[in-house]
């Protein structure tokens, strides 16, 4: 079957075959992601889903939040969406599906990644477009909630990491961009022995960082530490006792400064950490092709990783497993092992310096 047919199959259900629901489906796509990504942040689902049905009123005193607005954001959700029911006492709660869809990781992750830290680079896409603006110069995406939604994207693949990590006798694990140190904080979760530092560049993601480790009681086995990942010496001395490095989602950012950049900074790091081992977690990028031959609805999150993130926020391109593959030998890396079968298209490379 050609991918147009299969196109137009799909079509019918997700887009539309008349002006009318293709146009509305639009409207209604960019509100609910706003109202989700809303009342997960000031905390209404988890309410709904812990204390069961509230009125608006309720809702809005527990999470101090205007009764107004919200009352108009529920109603909306609860019309045009499936995951929210009102019972004849005007109390909301969330459906079956509601309990189930909205605390998915592919849910968090698309609001707080996509909507709370990306929505700029598309509130500011025409200044952008007519190079008015710039991101990165006029602009720029939320730290706090990107941080949050790289966790809910990469936590998947965290129990193998954890466990090879285990496999290699690695005690202690630097993890290289650690955001808010939901990385360290689940592997020091799924493996007790294991300790953590934390390197970032911003001052603000390592404050949000130490406030998680302590709430989580893991000041003993977690360190942070403000360094640049690119120049191995404004860390080195912080990750002395270290057996292993881990950089998920970090390392392709520097692609924008081409490739040779990528490779310098593997390269910076084995001669400064001979023997130790190096884990990079990365989106293995598709080709037109491979995005015509998927099903539709499962191409929206690579799409927008690879086609809207990227391109707008001036990053380097992602790049296929092969190229990665191809960085890490130009760096004179060794390969250890390289495991494919993740969700979200990322893939693990276990590497020796
Ligand atoms: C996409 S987030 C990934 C966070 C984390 N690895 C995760 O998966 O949850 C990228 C992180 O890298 C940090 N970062 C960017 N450039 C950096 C640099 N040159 N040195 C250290 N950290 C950097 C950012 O501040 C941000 O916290």
């Amino acid at each position: 079957m050609s991918h147009a047919l299969d196109n137009g199959a799909l079509d019918e259900g997700w887009l539309g075959t008349d002006l009318r629901t293709w146009s509305q489906s639009i409207r209604n796509g960019y509100i609910r992601a706003f109202i989700i990504f809303a009342l997960h942040e000031t905390g209404v689902f988890d309410t709904l889903r812990k204390s069961g049905a509230q009125s608006s009123d309720e809702l809005a005193a527990h999470c101090s939040v205007n009764r107004h607005l919200l009352d108009g954001v529920l109603h909306f959700l609860l019309h045009a969406d499936v995951v929210l029911a009102k019972d004849s006492d005007e109390r909301f709660r969330l459906t079956r599906r509601g309990e189930e869809w909205l605390f998915s990781d592919a849910v968090l992750a698309m609001s707080f990644g996509a909507v709370g830290a990306y929505s700029p680079i598309l509130s500011e896409l025409v200044p952008c477009l007519r190079e008015e603006k710039r991101y990165g110069v006029d602009f720029e995406r939320e730290g706090a909630y990107l941080a949050k939604g790289s966790y809910y994207t990469g936590r998947s693949n965290y129990p193998w990491v954890v466990s090879r990590l285990r496999d290699l006798d690695v005690r202690t694990v630097v993890d290289l961009g650690c955001g808010s140190a939901n990385v360290l904080i689940s592997f020091c979760q799924i493996d007790t022995e294991l300790r953590g530092i934390g390197i970032d560049i911003a001052p603000r993601a390592l404050e949000e960082a130490r406030r998680r480790v302590e709430a989580e009681g893991l000041q003993d086995r977690i360190e942070l530490q403000l360094g640049d990942l690119t120049d191995p010496s404004t860390y080195a001395s912080a990750v002395e006792r270290a057996d292993a490095f881990n950089g998920i989602m970090v390392f392709h950012e520097f692609l924008r400064d081409g490739e040779e950049a990528v490779v310098d900074i593997f390269r910076a790091m084995k001669e400064r950490f001979p023997g130790r081992y190096l884990l990079v977690g990365e989106f293995d990028r598709l080709t037109d092709d491979e995005f015509g031959a998927m099903p539709y609805p499962d191409r929206i999150h690579p799409l927008f990783y690879q086609h809207a993130i990227h391109p707008l926020t001036w990053q380097g391109l992602p790049q296929p497993k092969d190229k990665w593959l191809e960085l890490f030998e130009r760096a004179g890396l060794e390969l250890v092992e390289v495991n494919d079968e993740f969700p979200f298209r990322l893939v693990e490379f276990i590497l020796r310096f």
